[in-house]
């Protein structure tokens, strides 16, 4: 290794030793599975957002033999609050893999890792390197800010991803990888944070090209996002709620969701309830912005419904066994 990149890595693990945030719950009691685990959830959420969301899922499943038998739904439930929820569906279809092709042994390496749904070749790095102990680089968003502010990088180009990953790669060090690995993320969210950053506290500004440099944060200009009107009917009676399974792949596939009204004279379902209310509400996902009308109705008893849409009546204590989307579980915990 040349000394420049040397002194670079050395400089990022002998920083972790020192500064890292060794209690994060998915730093203690490493296996390949909890490492994985974590990546998946910190893959489009923030640390702080999946500490609990991490703690509940390791709580319940804490290995793959507890997991081996899971059900998608049994995940998804998990999963309730913590958005982006094909993560949930992929971890349930690699886990299956494990099972049936690895005879339930986490996967060791790159090509096998990579196979798997939901992990691409960061998250493949990071098992590899913090799990394993193997030398492999890895690029997510912190990383990438690292470096690049480093190196100078421009992101605004189209390739400069692949020059990132050259660096990312040549800068991974072959010993003390699980400090490296951990290191260069936490230098990333902590000290080069994408406004503020405190350079005389990063162990590589000294070979940083833009150490020091007043931050000209580019703002990526807002894209506006489609907007879309959605209006649900929520039959409820004696504590228990009529939901549907969704099935559209556009948002929330496989959660439970009220009687979703398509426009479609179809409510004949929803005659004569006992009381009825609405609530009205903004809610934003990533690529789209609902804007929800929730219909409620109660009714004295629950009633059978002839529709091929999958469908249970569910038990207010038992709605924490299935995967609801945030805000049909706050009106139900919180209007209902
Ligand atoms: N972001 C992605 N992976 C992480 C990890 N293991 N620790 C802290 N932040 C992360």
């Amino acid at each position: 290794m040349e000394a420049a990149t040397n002194i670079f890595s050395s400089s990022i693990y002998s920083w972790y030793e020192k500064h890292g945030r060794k209690d994060l719950p998915w730093r203690k009691n490493i296996t390949p599975y909890s490492v994985w685990i974590s990546e998946i959830m910190l893959q489009q959420t923030q640390v702080k957002t999946v500490i609990p969301f991490y703690e509940r899922f390791m709580k319940k499943f804490p290995d793959l033999n507890a997991i081996s038998d899971a059900s998608e739904e049994e995940i998804l439930a998990l999963w309730t609050g913590l958005g982006f929820y094909r993560r949930a569906k992929n971890i349930f279809a690699a886990k299956e893999i494990v099972k049936k092709n690895f005879d339930n042994n986490f996967p060791s390496t790159f090509d096998e890792l990579v196979s798997l749904p939901g992990i691409g070749k960061s998250t493949a790095g990071a098992i590899l390197s913090i799990a394993y102990k193997k030398s492999f680089p890895i690029l997510d968003a912190n990383v990438k800010r690292v470096i690049s502010r480093h190196d100078k990088v421009d992101v605004s180009e189209k390739k400069s991803d692949n020059k990132l990953w050259q660096l990312s790669d040549l800068y991974t060090p072959n010993k003390k990888i699980f400090e490296y690995t951990q290191g260069i993320m936490d230098v990333g969210a902590t000290v080069c944070s994408i406004k503020k950053p405190t350079c005389i506290e990063c162990p590589v500004s000294k070979t940083c090209k833009t150490a020091f440099e007043e931050i000209k944060v580019i703002r990526k200009s807002k894209k506006e996002k489609p907007q879309r009107e959605i209006f649900f009917k929520l039959a409820h009676s004696n504590n228990k709620f009529l939901l549907f399974k969704k099935n559209s792949k556009s948002f929330w596939e496989s959660l439970w969701v009220p009687y979703e009204d398509e426009g479609i004279k179809n409510d004949k379902i929803f005659k004569k309830p006992l009381k009825r209310n609405q609530q009205k509400f903004n809610h934003a996902l990533s690529h789209l912005d609902l804007m929800i009308t929730i219909e409620i109705f109660e009714y004295k008893k629950p009633f059978k419904i002839s529709t091929n849409r999958e469908h249970q009546w569910i038990c207010r204590d038992e709605i924490k066994n299935y995967g609801l989307p945030k805000p049909i579980k706050h009106i139900i915990d919180n209007h209902v």
